[in-house]
């Protein structure tokens, strides 16, 4: 098989969905198509009649391309091109989230066709890959919000948050719905009504250390929503807007070795793809499960991509005494990989290859010596 080359498997891309749905029986699901925008996905996910949450005009126009309708798409970026939100408006998706009085003040023109979602700030603490600092609004700004929004009779349809991407972190689901309360509590007080609840995503897989499972991170959610109901915080829609959690486990990214230098303290290994062609994610300490189809002794080494770029360097492994042309498979692959490709250097994106379960693809465990680990 030509490597790099992401491995898709459809039974658990509509497993996950399912898990997720399952869990969150009063939630629609908008799946994060930033996550793995390839339309095999986005139609198997269609059929199951999933909801799709986007983050550009691009996004949007693609969706509907293909078939999806306008008032199934969520719009949640807080922060917009001002031709984009026109453009989304005319289109009819009406769902789209702010952060920032500048964001409003560019929604104006379309308050009436819009129905719009107030990003709070959140704690990220434990997730892998926090979105807090860059979005959500601090709460010491929420005054602000508001005044404006009274001010020029905008109406306010809900509030949304993240908890941050790859959240192993389970009180953050919890402290994330207390923030809302506040959030929901002062909206009132300026007469404002919300009544959509958008939890967004930051469902975690497993990339090799324990995580909460849905059932758990659901449990917490819906719990801390019932206390919320009895402080007279009450919400009648219900989002989620999982991304890794859906296309994450669903891949596993195949790739081959192909080459092999000793460093002052390290054996460096060199493999086809790197940050540049899908591990994008490794620059800010995300790692993959791995298995190799090498055998020996396992070695603690630096993994790292085939560009001519120091920064093309992955994380450190066990890996069984690797050789070029040795096999390497990364698991939980199917998210924030292929999307962040670039040629960079002209060496090739992964392609994608969909199969109907891609364990059976995999090296079984006893053809292996060793499963590789994650080395600290
Ligand atoms: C607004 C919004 N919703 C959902 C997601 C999906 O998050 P995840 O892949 O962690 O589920 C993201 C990711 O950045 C996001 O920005």
């Amino acid at each position: 098989m030509k490597t790099p080359v992401l491995l898709m498997d459809r039974t658990r891309i509509l497993q996950n969905y399912q898990d997720i749905e399952k869990a969150l029986p009063d939630f629609k699901i908008a799946y994060a198509v930033k996550s793995n925008n390839h339309p095999e996905i986005v139609n198997i996910l269609k059929r199951s009649g999933s909801l799709f949450e986007v983050a550009s005009l691009y996004e949007i126009e693609n969706l509907l391309s293909m078939g999806i309708e306008p008032e199934n798409i969520i719009y949640s970026n807080p922060v917009k091109p001002p031709d984009d939100i026109k453009s989304a408006a005319e289109k009819k998706v009406c769902v789209m989230s702010f952060d920032s009085v500048t964001e409003l003040e560019k929604i104006l023109p379309y308050k009436d066709n819009v129905k719009l979602l107030f990003r709070i700030e959140v704690p990220n603490e434990g997730s892998l890959w926090p979105l807090s600092g860059k979005f959500g609004c601090p709460s010491k700004l929420w005054d602000k919000i508001y005044s404006y929004m009274q001010k020029h009779s905008i109406k306010l349809s809900g509030i949304t948050y993240h908890v941050g991407s790859q959240c192993e972190n389970l009180p953050n689901f919890k402290s994330a719905l207390l923030e809302t309360k506040k959030a929901y509590q002062l909206a009132k007080s300026y007469g404002l009504d919300p009544y959509i609840l958008n939890i967004g995503g930051g469902f975690p897989v497993y990339l090799g250390r324990e995580i909460p499972p849905i059932k758990q991170i659901a449990e917490i959610i819906l719990e801390t929503i019932e206390d919320l109901k009895k402080d007279g915080v009450v919400f009648t829609e219900f989002y989620a807007e999982p991304g890794r959690f859906i296309s994450g486990s669903a891949g596993t990214l195949l790739s081959k070795v192909i080459g092999i230098a000793e460093r002052e303290n390290n054996k460096w290994v060199f493999l086809d793809t790197g940050v540049f062609s899908g591990m994008m994610e490794t620059v800010d300490g995300i790692t993959y499960p791995l298995l190799s189809t090498g055998s020996g002794k396992s070695e603690n080494v630096m993994l790292c991509g085939p560009t001519c770029d120091s920064m093309d360097k992955m994380f450190k492994a066990m890996i069984p005494n690797p050789k070029v042309g040795d096999n390497i498979y990364f698991s939980g692959a199917g998210a924030y990989t292929t999307v962040y490709a670039s040629d960079f250097n002209g060496f090739s994106r992964p392609d994608i290859t969909f199969l109907d379960s891609v364990d059976e693809q995999l090296p079984q465990e006893a053809d292996l010596e060793n499963h590789s680990e994650i080395a600290s």
